[in-house]
């Protein structure tokens, strides 16, 4: 039987994952578990670029964990994983700066706009800029090249490290006439590239504009009473196509159940609260036995760890033979040429 294309990501433990992140990376990557085998980890040392505090990191590893199997991965047909587990990942992003131009890390996304900040403020350009976010891209390549990846679901604002790591893939085969590295595709969704948050603007933890998953009930009330809208009366007729509760609710519901709310919107007589009170409905229903098993994994952290030692045990075996070959290729492996 042929094997399944791989389909790749990870997502940092920097705090409890939301909406975007589910509507964004999280749903989009599960959804291609059916054609693809799925490889997704949970990218800590990521995190460490911003989280320092020990207590913390664990507790957000394994909320993310949680997360992911709450929501329906299933570890055993895929590969799920936390990436410190893997030695040969941090091997490999060493080899990989080898091969990456320094303007590459230069260009990143995330270090220039660090950059452009300390310069708006008058300050030394690299000022509180730590190697950790400098050379973020490399240790992403070696992510995503190590197990092969085909396709990588991410948001827009991981396009551009998805590129680095083919380039640089290519600049490693070309050099040693091998084809060892896979050049991976990005993949991003148009519908959910960017969610709105409850003041408009991305949803993002860096905002405080979030809706975090399997809230109980009485906050998730809250949280979706605070959505902005416009300060239209119940009586006028409402646009659904430029309100972001709506868009919320779009994105979970049937089509009839959405266009049914839109109908609601157009006809008049609806006020905001009974459209927020649609959508907090249907987050009930969609997220309740995803929170159930979300508390369940939580109140039992060893039936986590059980799951991401096993992981990272079958993702070594995996990743064994693929660096093998790179230790060969590159000539550190004396041994066994
Ligand atoms: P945050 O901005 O809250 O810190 P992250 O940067 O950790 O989120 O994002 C993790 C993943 O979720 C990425 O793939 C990112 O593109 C996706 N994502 C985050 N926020 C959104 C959003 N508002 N809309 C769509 N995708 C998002
Ligand atoms: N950098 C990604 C983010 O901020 C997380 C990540 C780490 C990742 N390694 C990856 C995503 C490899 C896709 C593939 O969201």
């Amino acid at each position: 039987m042929a094997e399944k294309p791989i389909s790749l990501t990870g997502i940092k433990p920097t705090g409890m994952p939301h909406l975007g992140n589910y509507l964004g990376a999280i749903r989009p990557a599960l959804r291609k578990t059916e054609q693809y085998r799925g490889v997704y980890f949970i990218a800590d040392y990521h995190a460490l670029t911003t989280v320092f505090d020990g207590a913390q990191m664990r507790d957000q590893i394994e909320r993310v964990a949680a997360t992911w199997l709450a929501l329906g991965l299933d570890p055993e047909k895929n590969l799920f994983y936390k990436q410190s587990d893997i030695p040969e990942i941090f091997e490999l992003s060493w080899i990989l700066g080898c091969f990456t131009p320094k303007g590459f890390m230069n260009r990143a996304h995330a270090y220039k706009a660090k950059v452009a900040a300390n310069q708006e403020a008058g300050e030394e350009l690299d000022a509180n800029i730590g190697m950790g976010l400098y050379t973020y891209p490399l240790l992403m390549d070696a992510d995503i090249l190590l197990f092969g990846a085909d396709i990588v679901p991410v948001g827009k604002d991981q396009k551009q490290h998805v590129e680095f790591a083919r380039d640089v893939a290519q600049r490693f085969d070309q050099n040693y006439g091998t084809d060892v590295l896979k050049l991976p595709e990005p993949v991003i969704e148009e519908s959910t590239d960017v969610i709105p948050g409850l003041d408009g603007r991305k949803m993002s933890k860096s905002y405080g504009n979030t809706i975090e998953l399997f809230l109980p009930s009485k906050q998730l009330k809250k949280k979706v009473n605070k959505i902005v809208t416009n300060s239209q009366g119940v009586e006028e007729p409402k646009d659904p196509d430029t309100c972001q509760v709506f868009k919320l609710f779009s994105l979970f519901a049937t089509p009839e159940e959405s266009a049914a709310l839109a109908a609601r919107y157009r006809e008049g007589g609806m006020g905001w609260g009974e459209a927020k009170n649609a959508l907090y409905e249907l987050l009930e229903r969609v997220f309740d036995e995803p929170r159930r098993r979300f508390e369940e994994l939580m109140a039992n952290r060893s039936e986590i760890h059980a799951i991401l030692r096993r992981g990272a045990e079958r993702a070594r075996d995996e990743a064994a033979p693929r660096m093998a070959e790179i230790r060969r290729l590159v000539g550190t492996d004396i041994y066994s040429a």
